[in-house]
């Protein structure tokens, strides 16, 4: 078998792998990057973030025609819609997508392999096509950029009504009756699709709170709008099985509590990094207690030469947070600097309204002792958010209360996770309350509300 030799093999086309692919070539980097999906992109563009963004869409769209046109002036006739072209809007989206990511691989003079890469030494790697083929590459350099799946729940059988997020996408009819365990983002996006296109919807979720990792009181607001959409939310409710009783319907088992039955369920309880079938123990590196590979400075593992990012390595597991990695271990690499801060990296939920979330939460602060000055501002004294009829939320501001530094911003409100740019903008460049408060921000707009919350945090808001 002829060894063909690159700078750079990336393993993994996902926002971590096809980004740092892109950023070698323009480099001037000889690199190849092997995926085994034909489609390249990844968990977000193929079965993630795109097509659920495609179907939030269709079916707020539809929430809005249906329930709301009155309010607005709209006469309209009888409304409905369309499964299976909804379903084809989506996978169209996905192909467009998919499909430039091949046209910037060209571009870039980027080799693409398809299959799956697995590690044979030090700087080797093995491309198996899955019809007995392989193809033997070597690099100085490789980056593991293998993302991530669905996590497994103990007692949780997946198949048939039981789906993850990728089932979930593509189903054909519309349950009745769905049950989702775990109301994080992918529970709560794909709850929320369903549930506008008329399932009756419960979440069964283990903690006493939803959306992990964002503001609670943000997070509390979010739930009683959810529930108010006619979401069932059960918190404080343990999972400890679930299958397809062959009838047509599922059985979810709930700790101390009643079965559950339902026709369809979607898993939703976090997800795994993906390092079987790697031969990492080729190279000497070991994974950590939740299966994820252990990086030090420079994104770089136990193994010399090979490095990994995002979703595979620890930190939280979001598509833009993999590619800020893949740019800047690709550009400490061959350029000696390259950074990632972690305290500016945001988090969107597509509910509606979306929640949006970026730098520290006061339960952080609280944790770390740091003493901070809260601004809020609703969105129901914000003219343009008034006018598009969506004054639901707030913004939240958390501002360091000696410097006045913008520590955290927590938004929940349409837009949230367009709004929430300003805030990312405001943390990274270290800009303090005073500084956002005097920008002048257009009117009218629903970012002025971020301004307010500002002022607020300076105990000066003028439209409140
Ligand atoms: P998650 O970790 O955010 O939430 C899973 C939830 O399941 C948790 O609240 C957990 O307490 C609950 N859970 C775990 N075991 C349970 C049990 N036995 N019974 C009941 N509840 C249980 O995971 P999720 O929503 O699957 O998302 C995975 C990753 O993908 C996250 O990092 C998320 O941020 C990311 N993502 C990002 C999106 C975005 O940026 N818009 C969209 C979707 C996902």
């Amino acid at each position: 078998m002829a060894t063909k030799k690159y700078d750079l093999i990336v393993i993994g086309a996902g926002p971590g792998g096809y980004v740092a692919a892109i950023r070698a070539a323009q480099l001037g980097k000889n690199v190849a990057c092997i995926e085994q999906e034909p489609l390249l992109g990844g968990t977000c563009l193929r079965v993630g973030c795109i097509p659920s963004k495609a179907l939030l869409e269709s079916s707020h769209r539809f929430d809005e025609l249906k329930y709301r046109t009155k309010e607005y002036g709209l006469v309209v006739g009888d409304i409905s819609f369309d499964l299976a072209a909804m379903m084809k809007r989506k996978d169209k989206i996905v192909k467009n997508l998919t499909g430039g990511i091949e046209l910037l691989f060209k571009k870039n003079k980027i080799d693409r392999y398809l299959g799956k890469g697995r590690f044979d030494g030090l700087g080797k790697v093995v491309v198996e096509n899955g019809e007995g083929e392989q193809t033997a590459l070597e690099a100085d350099a490789i980056i593991i950029a293998t993302g991530s799946r669905s996590a497994d729940l103990p007692g949780v059988v997946i198949g048939g009504g039981v789906g993850t997020s990728t089932e979930a996408l593509s189903w054909d009819e519309v349950p009745e009756q769905l049950v989702v365990i775990g109301a994080g983002f992918i529970g709560l996006e794909l709850g929320s699709v369903w549930a506008r296109l008329g399932a009756k919807v419960t979440v069964l979720e283990y903690m006493d709170r939803i959306m992990p990792g964002i503001d609670a009181k943000i997070a509390d607001s979010a739930r009683k709008i959810l529930q108010r959409q006619g979401m069932k939310l059960r918190l404080g409710t343990k999972v400890v099985g679930a299958k397809d009783n062959g009838d047509g319907k599922c059985t979810v088992e709930v700790e101390g509590g009643d079965p559950i039955v339902a026709d369809k369920v979607l898993v939703a309880v976090g997800r795994t990094p993906n390092t079987a079938g790697l031969g990492l123990e080729s190279v000497g590196i070991t994974v950590d207690r939740r299966g994820r590979i252990p990086v030090s400075e420079g994104w770089a593992t136990t193994a010399p030469g090979i490095y990994a990012i995002g979703d595979v390595i620890g930190g939280v597991m979001l598509a833009h947070k993999a590619h800020e990695e893949g740019v800047a271990c690709v550009e400490r690499l061959y350029t000696g600097t390259g950074h990632v801060n972690y305290d500016a990296i945001p988090g969107v939920c597509y509910t509606s309204p979306e929640v949006a979330s970026v730098g520290r939460t006061e339960e952080q602060l609280n944790e770390q002792g740091v003493a901070y000055k809260v601004g809020q501002f609703p969105f129901r004294a914000n003219g343009r958010a008034i006018t598009l009829g969506a004054a639901e939320g707030e913004v939240k501001i958390l501002a360091d209360a000696k410097t006045g530094r913008i520590l955290g911003v927590h938004i929940l409100g349409a837009s949230a996770g367009d709004l929430i740019a300003e805030a990312t903008a405001a943390i990274e460049f270290g800009v303090s309350a005073e500084t956002l408060a005097r920008t002048c921000h257009a009117h009218p707009t629903l970012a002025e509300a971020v301004r307010e919350a500002a002022l607020a945090a300076l105990d000066r808001p003028i439209h409140m």
